[in-house]
């Protein structure tokens, strides 16, 4: 039986290099990026995922050159202004996650007006990571949950405690990620969330990877066998992983568990 996928995250990577190749500017590779955003949720939808999340800005971009972090900026704001019409109608929902305090008054209001028009929506929910980082998340869920159980000791803090105040609460966990651009890391994406997802990786640069590359990725993914931590006999008995399971708050280890 296929994995079942609910929810992509992508990182977006190889549009500088896709530039480059052509002997253009960095910012086309973005350009020609942010246009294949729009293509692929697009496609995601019409494979009937639920879920995709995308790491647009991390919290280290903003060490590039400050004209392409402007760029970078820029179309954010243009792709906001130009799609929330569309996403509206189409029945996206589109949230972002990440420290949005450190964006122009502008684009934190477009980002929260986008957020308010698609709110109802349900057939796709669009998350944009953007100043996002992973150890940002987990820190700022730890300080949060403290804040919401201030006679609380972290030894009563357990793995859903701690998710139900991640930037991605009301999200499930990845079942797959892909990363485009021929790197083969996590780059400070959805740490926490991504403890059993599916890696793949592919060298196709971001503006290349099309509905066709996406299609390839879903099936790898499900050939792929899923054990959470169990053994194959045991997957062959029962396949199907209770969602969250890797996340259980029940000890791992049995209270009677002697080793014979
Ligand atoms: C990585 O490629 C890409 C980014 C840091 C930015 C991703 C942004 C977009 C796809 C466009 C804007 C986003 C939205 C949601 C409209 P890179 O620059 O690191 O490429 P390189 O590794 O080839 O240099």
């Amino acid at each position: 039986m296929a994995n079942s996928l609910q929810h992509i995250a992508i990182i977006m990577d190889g549009n500088g290099r896709w530039a480059k190749k052509r002997l253009m500017p960095r910012t086309v590779g973005h350009v020609k990026g942010a246009a294949n955003v729009r293509h692929m949720v697009k496609a995601c939808a019409d494979a009937g995922v639920s879920y995709l999340t995308l790491f647009a800005f991390s919290s280290e971009n903003w060490r590039r050159p400050p004209e392409e972090i402007s760029a970078l900026m820029g179309l954010f704001l243009q792709y906001l202004e130009s799609e929330v019409a569309e996403m509206k109608a189409a029945g996206i929902r589109l949230r972002v996650i990440g420290d949005r305090s450190a964006f122009a008054p502008l684009l934190q209001s477009r980002i929260d007006q986008a957020e308010q028009e698609t709110a109802h929506n349900s057939r796709l929910h669009l998350t944009i990571a953007a100043n996002y980082g992973g150890q940002w998340d987990v820190l700022n869920a730890m300080r949060s949950w403290q804040a919401a159980n201030p006679g609380k000791q972290l030894q009563d803090l357990d793995a859903s405690g701690l998710a139900a105040h991640l930037s991605t609460a009301d999200l499930p966990d990845p079942e797959l990620l892909i990363r485009t651009g021929g790197e083969s890391r996590i780059s400070n994406f959805l740490l926490w969330q991504t403890a059993y997802t599916e890696l793949y990786f592919t060298d196709a640069f971001w503006p290349d990877f099309d509905a066709a590359a996406l299609t390839q990725a879903i099936h790898w993914f499900e050939q792929r066998v899923r054990r959470f931590g169990r053994t194959d006999d045991q997957v062959a008995e029962n396949p199907v992983a209770a969602p969250g399971e890797q996340l259980s708050t029940a000890p791992l280890v049995p209270p009677a568990f002697k080793i014979s």
